[in-house]
């Protein structure tokens, strides 16, 4: 059924003569509202702090938050996946501060949805911006992350987070049962799953950016976090936070992972997400600033590589930039 026929007669450069015969046969395209924009929240007024290791990047406090947001909308991005920088002294063992309905995410949820109603606001949940030791969750006696006490504290902190308005949540902790456990409390909340999240070594900006780096120090997440060796484990993943009642399911680091995208997308009916994480981000920064590639150009056909993989939409550090070039 393929494309049948033999060269001469058959020559596919043809069709890649020219920019407008190009664009009329490309099978993916990129749009604004493919994208989704992270943004750091700190406390304080008029705060745009940078972040060392992802360049363009700012933590906003939740005034200058708005602003963005307001230009965000402007520019079409259909919606933000907010990150809180927790004060040192507000981290505890439990991360309490997670549940706790005037923290600084509730907050900046509530001023930005006030504010720009239209915009899509997305949130974490997982204890990891809250613990003392910088896991996602409470530690059991064994030192290790524990399944169901967690999970109950998650539900808790989905609970604060949907009554500030949040309209989506995300799981990113990867507890057995979590998304059940948030399901049966907020039924009609949509959920994404960030249900193949792997233990990667491309998370360490972000750490830093949310100020989690030195908490976990020198322990890592391999006991909840997938191992970057399984790739059909990720469809089992997919299947319970499907069954649990996810709504849609995220792919992390999305870049390294397009196999897990395309399996993903195949095996299922349901919207993929793709994160376009902070160390493959910096890399590709770190590189155009060295004079290696040409940032844009890179850029672009990174995020056509997550559409052709099969992602709905893409988290990336880039969205704002990117938004302004395609509008
Ligand atoms: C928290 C969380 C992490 C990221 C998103 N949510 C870090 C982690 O699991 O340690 C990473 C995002 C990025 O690197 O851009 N659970």
């Amino acid at each position: 059924m393929y494309g049948s026929g033999e060269f001469p007669a058959t020559r596919l450069r043809r069709l890649r003569r020219a920019p407008w015969l190009r664009a009329l046969v490309a099978e993916h395209h990129l749009r604004v509202e493919d994208l989704i924009w992270p943004v750091f929240v700190v406390e304080g007024k008029n705060q745009r702090i940078p972040v060392k290791g992802l360049p363009g990047v700012e933590r906003f406090s939740i005034d200058v938050l708005v602003k963005e947001a307001r230009t965000a909308a402007k520019l079409g991005i259909p919606a933000l996946a907010l990150f809180p920088v927790t004060e040192p002294k507000k981290k505890t063992a439990d991360g309490r501060e997670a549940w706790n309905k005037r923290n600084l995410i509730c907050r900046a949820i509530a001023e930005v949805k006030s504010a720009v109603p239209e915009t899509g606001l997305i949130a974490d949940v997982a204890l990891d911006p809250y613990t003392s030791h910088g896991h996602d969750g409470v530690l059991g006696s064994d030192g290790d992350v524990a399944n169901d006490a967690t999970v109950a504290c998650l539900v808790k902190q989905a609970r604060v987070l949907a009554e500030a308005g949040c309209d989506i949540l995300a799981p990113s902790d990867m507890m057995d049962g979590r998304v059940g456990a948030i399901r049966a409390a907020l039924p009609d909340v949509p959920i994404l799953a960030y249900s193949a999240k792997y233990a990667s070594a491309f998370y360490g900006p972000f750490r830093e950016a949310v100020g989690s780096k030195s908490n976990l120090g020198k322990a890592d997440k391999r006991s909840y976090q997938m191992n970057p060796a399984n790739g059909a484990e990720a469809l089992r993943e997919v299947a319970l936070d499907l069954a649990e009642g996810a709504d849609m399911v995220m792919v992390k680091p999305g870049l390294l992972y397009l196999d897990v995208i395309a399996r993903v997308r195949e095996a299922c009916a349901v919207p993929v997400f793709a994160y376009h994480v902070s160390g493959e981000y910096a890399m590709l920064k770190a590189a155009a600033a060295a004079g290696m590639l040409d940032e844009q150009a890179a850029l672009y056909e990174t995020m056509l590589a997550f559409k052709r993989a099969g992602a709905a939409a893409i988290l990336t550090y880039a969205a704002r930039g990117l938004a302004e070039k395609l509008a």
